[in-house]
């Protein structure tokens, strides 16, 4: 099945309302590598090619991936019955320990989809969880089962990115989203991404450039354009997305009971190093609001 569906994840950082803008620079391929996977909102955006990788250097997340790929059923009926409440919340937060894998991917999958923004980092993992703006448990199995048929056969690993670059078959297109280059997403992220390591993706970049086809985005900043000076395409782009209820704290003000969610605007650069202007435009991509958050 190759169908677009939302992710199966939270995650701070992804690129669902950004999605329809990508997939229309994304050039005809038929291998497709995304060494920072998160949530991977643009492989589950797109149709699946014929060969596909993601990858993700957070083991709990990989793990998760691969226990809803191959064992989803045992998933869903570890997780039967289970409601999205604080208790339980600090409950698989502070005192369950993981005895196997399948465990380790229950606690996960219920922390991300109960947790503020999807934040599983310990230190800024809080309950964030609303009846009417969260996905409910009962449609935890429908998640889990699409996600895993979409999931067969592709390729998933916990590696760093340089790795995967290096691996990529010549005529790849990696879609490269990693942590922004300005910000502070240690608080998001489990694995921190120093100033070097983005120097290093700009190297191991430049070094492959010839053999593979890449789009990176990133925030718009002077420091990545400079860095970038040599890809093909640099393009602005923004979009308006919304933040709901559950995720919107900010300074932990109550919102009005008809509160809907905080309009934001996302800026960043894409980053190309082939010519899109050729590109035959892709159709958009219809939100499944049902399963979002
Ligand atoms: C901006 S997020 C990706 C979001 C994703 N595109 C989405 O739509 O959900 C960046 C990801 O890079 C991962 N990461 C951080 N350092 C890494 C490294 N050295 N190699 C591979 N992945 C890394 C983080 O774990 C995080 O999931």
């Amino acid at each position: 099945m190759s169908k677009s569906i939302n992710s199966p994840f939270r995650y701070a950082g992804g690129k669902f309302y950004a999605r329809n803008l990508i997939l229309e620079h994304i050039p005809a391929h038929s291998y497709y590598i995304e060494p920072f996977a998160g949530g991977g909102s643009i492989f589950f955006a797109k149709e699946k090619v014929e060969n596909n990788w993601l990858n993700d250097i957070d083991e709990a997340l990989i793990n998760t991936y691969l226990i809803i790929r191959d064992r989803p059923e045992e998933l869903i009926k570890y997780l039967e019955g289970e409601q999205a409440t604080k208790e339980r919340h600090a409950y698989y937060k502070n005192e369950f320990t993981p005895q196997n894998k399948l465990e380790a991917a229950a606690r996960w999958f219920y922390l991300n989809r109960t947790s503020y923004s999807g934040i599983m980092k310990p230190q800024n993992c809080y309950w964030g969880y609303g009846d009417k703006y969260s996905m409910r448990p009962e449609n935890w199995p429908r998640n889990i089962r699409r996600t895993s048929e979409k999931l067969q056969n592709v390729e998933i690993t916990c590696w760093d990115f340089e790795q995967v670059i290096k691996t990529a078959p010549d005529e790849a297109f990696l879609f490269i989203d990693p942590p922004y280059f300005n910000a502070d997403q240690d608080k998001f992220y489990t694995h921190s991404f120093s100033r070097n390591d983005h120097y290093r993706l700009c190297e191991m970049l430049k070094g492959h450039k010839d053999r593979i086809k890449f789009l990176i985005t990133y925030d718009n900043s002077p420091e990545v354009r400079e860095l970038y000076e040599w890809a093909a395409e640099m393009h602005d782009k923004e979009w308006n997305y919304t933040i709901n209820r559950t995720d919107d704290q900010k300074n932990g003000q109550k919102k009005a009971q008809n509160f809907k969610g905080e309009r934001y605007k996302g800026k960043e650069v894409f980053i190309l190093n082939y010519d899109s202007c050729a590109l035959v435009p892709q159709e958009s991509i219809q939100l499944d609001l049902a399963l979002l958050f």
